[in-house]
């Protein structure tokens, strides 16, 4: 089977390359870094030629509202039509769960217009919905610093290794479009400014974390239920604990 990863060189984009190629079939890794550009259109329908599932695994380099919005719209439009011309079969995106209730904050407007136009596409699609990459930690961390105190929420969160995810996004491009969202999770559910204040102390890292309620998350208030899942997510196996051990990203 031929599988375009759009985002093929990013953390999780090159992760799932590797398991798929591991399974002998013919994968490629797509970026503007290797050529393939979906805002440009550069090289995209050249790379979608024959191509059964896409897994779109990009992200937008810029976090400002505007930025992102634009990102994720130009790419998604720019990516469908290419899908189209080309015959595409599944069309695979990694969104974030909770993502339609942060709609204060610009990234998620944008996650949300992505998913929409999948949604609309009419190509069969999978959107798994994923919470907080464990390797996201540091940048959340950086997200709520002034000075050397790191203003976050208390509400839970449900980190997952890059691993698991990689797993999950391997696996859903194997199987049956699901035309729905699926979920995963990471196996501990955690306050994320304890969990923030662990990974701050683990990293021998002098900043000091203040639990806020009404620190913003990338713009958006938080409650308990924002950024965790309650329709029963498939589970990742890694713990933060094991995940800090093995993880170079942790050190
Ligand atoms: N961070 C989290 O906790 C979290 C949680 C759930 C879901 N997600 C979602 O997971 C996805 C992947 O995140 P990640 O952290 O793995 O991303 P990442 O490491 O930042 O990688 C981003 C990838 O997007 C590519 N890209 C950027 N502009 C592009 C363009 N114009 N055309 C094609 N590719 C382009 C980059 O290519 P180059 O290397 O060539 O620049 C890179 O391969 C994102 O959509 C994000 O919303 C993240």
């Amino acid at each position: 089977m031929k599988i375009v990863v759009i985002g093929g060189t990013g953390l999780i984009g090159s992760k799932t390359v590797e398991r798929l190629r591991g399974q002998g079939h013919e994968v490629i890794a797509a970026s503007p870094n290797t050529g393939v550009n979906t805002i440009t259109g550069e090289g995209l329908s050249e790379a979608l030629a024959g191509t059964d599932v896409v897994l779109d695994l990009a992200n937008s380099p810029s976090f400002e509202d505007k930025a992102v919005l634009e990102f994720f719209e130009t790419s998604g439009r720019n990516l469908i039509a290419a899908e189209k011309a080309a015959g595409v079969r599944h069309h695979i995106a990694l969104s974030v769960v909770g993502t339609e209730r942060l709609q204060e904050s610009g990234y998620f407007r944008g996650k949300l217009a992505q998913e929409k136009l999948i949604r609309q596409s009419g190509i069969p699609y999978t959107i798994v919905h994923s919470t907080q990459f464990m390797e996201f930690l540091s940048g959340i961390a950086q997200s709520g610093t002034v000075g050397q105190t790191v203003h976050l929420s208390p509400a839970y969160v449900q980190p997952i290794a890059s691993d698991d995810v990689a797993d999950a996004m391997a696996k859903a491009a194997l199987s049956a479009p699901a035309n729905a969202t699926v979920e995963i999770a990471g196996p501990e559910r955690v306050r994320l400014s304890e969990l923030v204040a662990r990974y701050l102390k683990a990293t021998n890292d002098a900043r000091v974390v203040e639990a806020d309620p009404e620190a913003r998350y990338f713009g958006a208030r938080l409650d308990d239920n924002s950024l965790v899942s309650n329709d029963n997510p498939h589970l990742g196996n890694i713990t933060f604990e094991q995940w800090f051990a093995t993880s170079k990203s942790a050190k």
